[in-house]
């Protein structure tokens, strides 16, 4: 199947593209400090940091290290008090909201760890959306490619189903069908795999791997150790800086992993802070 066509381009946005031998996104000094009732706090310190074309990467790092904030940055779902983020050429940190809704349309691929899906919206009308408002494609083509996608990730039988009528797994191929619905260079994750269970985690990495065997650059957050070291690169924050950055297999010591698909930071987790209803 010929997934990612050429299409017609019709809005004056450009795909992000890197220049020879240069990173795809360049992120330069990025702060971030949240404003709170009990002050400021920073929950990024100055974090310089590279990621090319056709990388998959995966982000590491305990319950509050600063992981979302950091991929919040790229995605432009916040902005850095101070740095830049520079994506193919676009400032992006420095777009107004309405240019970085566009640039965001056909560059960028969100997958979230509740899915998010619009609950009234049938599963092809889910993946249909981001073409409708980005503009992209033709109403007939984007019912062909919808449907195209939606086999992709194996729900053809189940196009026409309701959000809550399927399984978690199934919502979130269908959540990664609608991410990479108008062909965007770039996927971010934020915990993709945090609400499923460990067949549709694999299920959904394997769909991640051949994203990125077709060129998608991925950015994944995750706390499944495992998932993470079959990435090719793996960054670890810590107290909103990057302590540790290289080929996944250094970065992360599988060597004592018990249960497979074990939380990363278990140990270290605040039992009090992260207690579930049933063990509160
Ligand atoms: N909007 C906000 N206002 C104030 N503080 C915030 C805000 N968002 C995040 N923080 C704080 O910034 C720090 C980093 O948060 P972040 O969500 O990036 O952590 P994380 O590494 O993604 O954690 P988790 O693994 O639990 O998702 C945390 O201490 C968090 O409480
Ligand atoms: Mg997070």
């Amino acid at each position: 199947m010929k997934l990612f066509r050429s299409r017609k381009q019709q809005s004056a946005v450009s795909v992000a593209k890197a220049a020879p031998g240069q990173p795809l996104i360049q992120m330069r000094d990025i702060v971030k400090i949240f404003k709170t009732d009990a002050g400021d706090f920073t929950a990024l310190k100055g974090i310089s940091i590279d990621f090319y074309e056709s990388q998959f990467v995966s982000v590491i790092g305990k319950s509050g290290s600063g992981k979302s904030t950091l991929v919040n940055m790229i995605t432009g779902i916040d902005r850095p008090t101070s740095g830049t983020v520079d994506i193919g050429g676009t400032m992006i940190s420095s777009l107004t909201e309405s240019d970085m809704a566009r640039w965001r349309g056909i560059n960028l691929g969100i997958v979230f760890q509740f899915y998010q899906l619009l609950p009234m919206l049938s599963l092809i009308e889910n993946v249909k959306l981001p073409m409708q408002l980005a503009e992209q494609y033709t109403p007939a083509e984007r019912t062909d490619r919808a449907m195209e996608l939606l086999t992709l990730v194996g729900l053809q039988d189940y196009a026409f189903k309701m959000p809550a009528n399927v399984s978690g797994g199934q919502q979130q191929s269908a959540a990664i069908a609608r991410a990479i619905a108008n062909d965007p260079p770039l996927i971010v994750a934020d915990e993709p795999t945090g609400n499923l269970d460990s067949r549709s985690a694999a299920m959904v990495f394997a769909l991640f791997d051949e994203l990125v065997n077709q060129g998608k650059t991925i950015i994944m957050v995750t706390h499944d150790r495992h998932l993470a070291a079959r990435a090719r690169r793996t960054v670890r924050i810590h107290d909103g800086l990057v302590v540790d950055d290289g080929p996944s297999h250094e970065v992360i010591d599988l060597s004592d992993s018990g249960a497979p698909h074990q939380d990363l930071e278990l140990e270290e987790v605040d039992p009090i802070e992260h207690a579930t209803p049933e063990t509160a």
